[in-house]
């Protein structure tokens, strides 16, 4: 398939693009376009047999639900059978921006978009981009993380490229996203509601709105036959480098010592070893690929490097990958989240 690729300056939208680009989406094509969390591979989500084409363009395991997402709050309505008034609350207060809601879908959403399921996430992206190509198309877009499955989602066009090159209509870069983390999906079908991904908005920002909302056990879990997360997507391993990933958990200056040990010991067998540090620590290491995701202090910056820097990794073509860990507290819980899916549950305790 012939792929378009264009560049967006968001400060200078290009109209036209934009108009073309909707309409391909509205008659059943796919287009990759970036959002504030990761990009994404967006089809018509009312047409059964365009988001077909996003599980075959990725590879995507059947049963696992897309979100919706949409412009402006009004186009909810018809997708759902009904909002809670906490739903509507957390959509004053999140919307636009990386929070997906789950509700009871309508008999609008093809079951190909839900993955068979009653429910439908919805997500109501604050990127102008994403924002504009939702308003063009004139229907809701239904879209993944534009990445093969398993792969770290892309924060930025070249990896849109990379993986969905042939496979899509167009590819619409802009900035380089700005969580770089999908976004947090909460399940509002049943009281009080759950977190079933961690992202952007941290649980401690949806509790300000509702202290009874919490946090699906499985996630901060190694998931096993006793714990079964609920958000199907959550229990493949995912954002996957291709060399083996192992994450070093304790006090940072015993993980520091350990990794550096771990090093020392993989060098005699002459292997290249990537270090996911941070800036604080990034001049402790000898003889490794080491990549800064940013300042401890400055947890969003982390989470935003994190899935390019698995893919640097993969350019580089390190035989192992070993990474320090991080407070699961705010936005860390989604790293640790990703973190951990990312090593297939690794975790080496100093
Ligand atoms: O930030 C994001 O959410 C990005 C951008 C493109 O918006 N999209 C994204 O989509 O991350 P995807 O398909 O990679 O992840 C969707 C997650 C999966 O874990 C899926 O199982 C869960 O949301 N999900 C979607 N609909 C659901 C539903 N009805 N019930 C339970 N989980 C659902
Ligand atoms: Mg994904």
């Amino acid at each position: 398939m012939d792929t378009k690729v264009v560049y967006l300056y968001e400060q200078n939208l290009d109209e036209e693009t934009l108009i073309e680009c909707g309409r391909i989406v509205r008659e059943g094509g796919l287009v990759v376009f970036p959002t504030e969390t990761v990009y994404g591979l967006g089809a018509n989500a009312l047409d059964g047999e365009a988001v077909k084409k996003i599980f075959k363009a990725k590879g995507r395991p059947q049963d696992n639900p897309l979100i919706v997402h949409i412009a402006d709050v009004g186009s909810i309505k018809p997708l759902v059978k009904e909002i809670p008034e906490i739903a509507k609350s957390l959509m004053e207060k999140f919307w636009p921006g990386p929070l997906t809601i789950i509700l009871k879908k309508s008999e609008l959403i093809p079951l190909e978009t839900s993955a068979g399921l009653d429910s439908v996430g919805i997500r109501m992206p604050s990127n102008i981009i994403a924002a504009k190509l939702i308003e063009e198309s004139k229907v809701p877009i239904a879209a993944p993380s534009a990445n093969i499955s398993g792969r770290p989602s892309p924060t930025d066009m070249e990896r849109c490229i990379e993986d969905l090159f042939g496979k899509v209509d167009y590819i619409i870069g802009g900035e380089k996203c700005d969580f770089g983390l999908e976004s947090t999906v909460v399940d509002c079908t049943e009281y009080p509601p759950c977190v079933l991904r961690p992202g952007g908005v941290t649980l401690e920002m949806l509790q300000e709105i509702d202290e009874n909302i919490y946090i699906d056990p499985a996630i901060l879990k190694k998931i096993d036959e006793t714990f079964k997360p609920k958000a199907p997507g959550m229990k493949y391993r995912h954002y996957a480098p291709k060399a083996p990933l192992y994450i070093i958990q304790g006090q940072r200056d015993k993980v520091v010592e350990k990794i550096n040990s771990m090093v020392e010991e993989y060098k005699k067998e002459n292997k290249m070893i990537g270090v996911i540090a941070t800036e604080e620590t990034k001049d402790l290491y000898k003889d490794a690929l080491v990549i800064s995701l940013g300042s401890i202090k400055d947890m969003k910056t982390l989470g935003k490097n994190l899935f390019e820097t698995l893919r640097v990794f993969d350019d580089k073509g390190v035989h192992e990958i070993f990474s320090e860990c991080f407070e699961e507290k705010g936005i860390g819980i989604a790293i640790m989240n990703r973190l951990k899916k990312s090593s297939g549950y690794n975790i080496i305790n100093v």
